[in-house]
């Protein structure tokens, strides 16, 4: 099926007023755009990546690159990457195989609240057999659940992070909540800290903190705190490429560092799960605009 007929296809099966399909800007990938009384949003097929999320009367929480290719293989800078089955660059591709690979819409509803709940799925057999289903629901907060359920008849030791790229107003200015006491791995020189409640941004922050908690994003210059939850998640990822890696990349302007910082809910480094054939995890992340 070309990306044309997926489109249709896609209408005519969950087309709704709340729910209609096109393809994001001028690309091929077939998008999910959601409009109800809670939000605005828009999900595409390609990774089951989330592009946007418009609280009622609100400016979008999700940051994107304006240099991210939005063309399959090529994973999209911002929004909601997916990394599974595993975190990091080790084994290539980075973040694992599910931010690159299209998925299927199985189900689409609307919630007796009024709110609207997408569930992809995707299956893989390499590097082991293994499901997983993505529910994002639009409602007064952004919910999304990744449940992953081994397939395969041995054990595997599950990587996964919901990868938020957060819409902030200068990153100089931001404070990052809830984390104090946490073990934290610091990714840019490879050394060990215990972290603070409260932190700010000076230089690249590329932290792992080991924590469960839920974090609050403190953005003074678009006047809004963020409070980002999560559960089933041992570990959050906080990550600002800051200057010299920005100019690195080639999806990420040199600029756009100001204006971005990932919270992620993860599970990674020592916390990646143990998942037994036939069992399954779910991890969930929560996000909503407090103040
Ligand atoms: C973060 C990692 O989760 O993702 C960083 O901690 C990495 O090390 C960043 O640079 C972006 O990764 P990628 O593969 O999307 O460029």
């Amino acid at each position: 099926m070309n990306a044309q007929e997926t489109l249709f296809e896609l209408n005519e099966k969950f087309n709704r007023p709340s729910l209609t399909f096109g393809f994001w800007q001028d690309s091929e990938l077939p998008t999910a755009y959601i409009a109800n009384k809670f939000c605005k949003g828009a999900v595409t097929l390609f990774g089951a990546h989330i592009l946007s999320y418009v609280p009622e009367g609100k400016e979008d929480v999700l940051w994107l690159s304006q240099k991210s290719i939005f063309a399959a293989p090529k994973g999209i800078r911002g929004g909601i990457p997916l990394c599974w089955p595993w975190f990091g660059p080790d084994p290539a591709p980075t973040h694992g195989v599910a931010r690159i690979q299209f998925w299927q819409l199985k189900d689409a509803v609307v919630l007796p609240d009024g709110s609207d709940s997408l569930t992809f799925e995707l299956s893989v057999n390499d590097p082991h057999p293994l499901k997983v289903n993505m529910t994002v629901n639009f409602g007064a907060k952004l919910t999304v659940s990744m449940t992953t359920v081994n397939t395969g008849s041995t054990a595997y030791k599950l990587g996964d992070a919901i990868h938020t790229y957060f819409n902030i107003g200068e990153i100089t200015q931001t404070t990052i909540r809830g984390l104090g006491g946490a073990f934290t791995e610091n990714r840019v020189n490879n050394t060990d800290f215990t972290a603070q409640d409260a932190f700010g941004f000076e230089a690249e922050t590329d932290n792992i903190y080991h924590s469960e908690a839920a974090v609050t994003i403190d953005d003074p210059v678009k006047k809004r705190k963020i409070l980002v939850e999560k559960e089933n998640s041992r570990t959050t990822v906080v990550w600002n490429p800051w200057i010299a890696k920005s100019q690195r990349m080639a999806d990420f302007g040199d600029e756009e560092y100001h204006t971005m910082v990932c919270v992620e809910a993860a599970n990674c480094s020592v916390d990646r799960i143990d998942l037994a054939p036939g069992a399954s995890h779910t991890l969930t992340q929560k996000i909503s605009v407090i103040a």
